[in-house]
């Protein structure tokens, strides 16, 4: 049986509908701006529970202009997860801030409290976890750390669309919430598209013009900004993608399951242990094995394909800072493996993967 990591093509289930509406929308020349970006706006944030949403460009501009929007002393350090996707780490840079790698949990990829709590000193102004994966990261824990202390908390929730915690969805918990609308996410767009939440009013009509040249209506600028307005098309789909998300979430969390339960038994993989009062929105489903390399060869020869979130940590790169003492995380990147996940894959077909490591491992 062949198992394509993902197909994004057959990722779109209204198809008729979504080209549709962009026939409608190129016939009538609606390319940037209109209806489809305030109704997108008004239907994510009706989605996560947030006061305000601002659609941008993509994931790594709605980071930079979170950052932006909180006015932070130039130099101060932000504590963020070593394992992420490099864009957290880029928009620290990119607004003149500090870089302090914290490591992460190896039962849910998490950032680890313990350390988080080390690294925490007088110039800390803001702390970034990140829900990787789909999984929650303890925001109500990081909150009680912070408390009383001047630091703010932005929530990467790029890979977490639906993820919530005590029902409350993830980005709602913190100053802003960043999410990327790349292909490939649970919730994709047909190109680049992101967007940030929040609930405070400064922060919204910070953001409102910093992605439109510092203006909210024609040549109202009030600040050099940029360009990361969201595209027509890519809100129209969006639109029409969030409103049957809910059960695009369910399937994956049922494979995922179904993954947890067969592998359970190999004790040469680490797997995620679920939290009760969490709910998953998984986007990777990853384990951790000293034998990825071999195993990930195994299931290409059987037709499975599989990939690496990430194959490094970031203070493995040479640009980032060489953060050591990284304990849980060191080396991590040669070891995890993400196995096939979506919405589109059948059960027999992750059955059918779960036996082949089985077979691998000699269970
Ligand atoms: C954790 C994380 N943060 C940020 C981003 C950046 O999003 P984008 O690719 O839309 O810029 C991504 C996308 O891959 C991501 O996975």
């Amino acid at each position: 049986m062949k198992v394509k990591f993902t197909d994004l093509y057959k990722l779109i289930r209204n198809k008729k509908t979504i080209f549709n509406k962009i026939n409608g929308l190129i016939k009538n020349s609606k390319f940037v701006g209109g209806e489809e970006i305030t109704n997108f706006e008004k239907n994510f944030s009706n989605f996560v529970g947030s006061r305000y949403c601002v659609a941008l460009g993509n994931g790594t501009d709605a980071l930079e202009i979170a950052i932006q929007s909180l006015n932070i002393k130039k130099g101060s350090e932000v504590i963020l997860p070593v394992n992420t996707w490099i864009s957290t780490a880029e928009a620290v840079i990119t607004n003149g801030l500090k870089i302090v790698f914290c490591d992460i949990n190896l039962n849910d990829y998490s950032i680890c409290l313990d350390d988080l709590k080390k690294k925490i000193n007088k110039k800390t102004k803001l702390i970034m976890p990140v829900h990787l994966y789909g999984n929650p990261s303890d925001l109500p824990k990081i909150k009680k750390i912070v408390q009383k202390k001047k630091i703010s908390i932005i929530e990467d929730c790029a890979q977490a669309h639906g993820a919530k915690i005590y029902n409350k969805h993830v980005g709602t918990f913190g100053d802003v919430g960043t999410f990327s609308f790349f292909p490939g996410k649970n919730i994709g767009a047909f190109g680049d598209a992101g967007a940030l939440i929040t609930n405070s009013k400064k922060i919204y009509n910070f953001a409102i013009r910093a992605r439109n040249h510092g203006a909210q209506y024609k040549y109202d600028h009030k600040f050099s900004g940029r360009n990361s307005r969201l595209d027509t098309i890519q809100a129209a789909i969006l639109n029409i993608k969030l409103k049957t998300y809910n059960k695009v979430i369910k399937k994956r969390n049922k494979l995922a399951k179904i993954y947890l339960k067969n592998l359970s038994e190999i004790k040469e993989i680490g797997l995620f242990k679920l939290k009760k009062n969490n709910t998953y929105a998984f986007h990777q489903f990853v384990i951790i094995t000293k034998k990825r390399d071999q195993l990930r060869s195994f299931l290409k020869k059987r037709e499975i394909d599989t990939m690496i979130h990430y194959p490094y940590m970031l203070n493995e790169l040479k640009f980032f800072p060489k953060t050591k003492n990284l304990k849980k995380s060191k080396k991590l990147g040669q070891k995890i493996l993400s196995l096939p996940i979506s919405e589109e894959h059948t059960e027999e077909q992750i059955y059918f993967i779960t036996k082949k490591i089985k077979e691998f491992f000699k269970y």
